[in-house]
């Protein structure tokens, strides 16, 4: 399914990281509860970094309402992209997660579906490829659906690991890349952007003030994908999510009394 050329951004601003973490985790249990109700499950996309790490503490801690809300049971979990490096490794967001989230909650290993990162980065792409396409039980050239995929955004406008002037960037086939990144001198494996595109629910998560200036660069600028990968997404329903602290919000247009606004776009 192609976007269309309009796209409405929502973005809700709260004061600080943790009101970020706070409206981020109840984000997740209503997309989550809309999916299943919708679906009997949700199957969700994760990004890495450290903007999630504190909602996913949220979510697992059992002293707080969304432990409790979260239907684990009907959850499928998937990562948007993953370092080049064993699960175990300090710079995993298999490892981030683990230890923020899924050593807390009641999900069991059928429901994580983790990008080998230790593997060669072309298998591990391969791989996960094929992960999706058996999960998703895809036909031929079907894309899979996810009901919410969770984002970053890098200060250089990358996204996922769909870096600026990467060979990702370019990807329109493959559901599952490899990308090499030469400014970090590493490999990724990566959703491509059109799989992200295709899901239901599309949501940033960004925080801090060394994201205000690239921030508005995304949102507000000429499109120049290249330099700006996260302009790449633009889901086909239509609707971006951004939820934002005050900082990182710092640049863009005035919000609502209750700390929402929405800009336009026009492809
Ligand atoms: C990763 C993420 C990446 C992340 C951005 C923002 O593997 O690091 O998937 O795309 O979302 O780099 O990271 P922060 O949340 O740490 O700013």
């Amino acid at each position: 399914m192609h976007a269309g050329r309009q796209l409405k951004i929502k973005f809700y601003v709260e004061p600080d990281p943790a009101a970020l973490a706070r409206r981020a985790a109840q984000y997740f249990v209503e997309m989550a509860g809309e999916a299943i109700a919708g679906r009997g499950r949700a199957r969700i996309a994760i990004s890495g970094g450290s903007t999630p790490k504190a909602a996913f503490q949220l979510l697992a801690d059992p002293d707080q309402p969304w432990r409790w809300r979260m239907p684990w049971e009907q959850l499928d979990l998937y990562w948007v992209d993953e370092r080049t490096v064993p699960p175990d490794h300090p710079e995993s967001n298999y490892r981030m997660t683990r230890e923020a989230l899924l050593d807390q909650v009641p999900l069991k290993p059928e429901q994580i579906h983790r990008m080998e990162g230790e593997l060669a980065p072309e298998i591990a792409a391969d791989r996960y490829e094929s992960e999706l396409r058996n999960s998703f039980r895809l036909e031929g050239s079907e894309s899979p659906r996810f009901d919410l995929i969770a984002l970053g955004m890098g200060e250089d406008g990358h996204t996922a690991s769909l870096f600026p002037h990467t060979q990702a960037i370019h990807e329109l086939n493959r559901l599952v890349t490899a990308n090499h990144v030469p400014r970090k001198d590493t490999w990724r494996i990566t959703l491509t952007w059109p799989v992200i595109n295709h899901a239901s629910s599309v949501f940033f998560l960004i925080a801090g003030a060394d994201k205000a200036a690239i921030l508005k660069e995304v949102l507000t600028g000429p499109r120049d994908p290249e330099r700006l990968p996260s302009q790449l997404i633009w889901p086909a329903s239509g609707i971006l999510t951004l939820i934002l602290d005050k900082a990182a919000a710092a640049l863009l247009p005035a919000t609502d009394g209750e700390g929402c606004g929405v800009l336009e776009r026009e492809r």
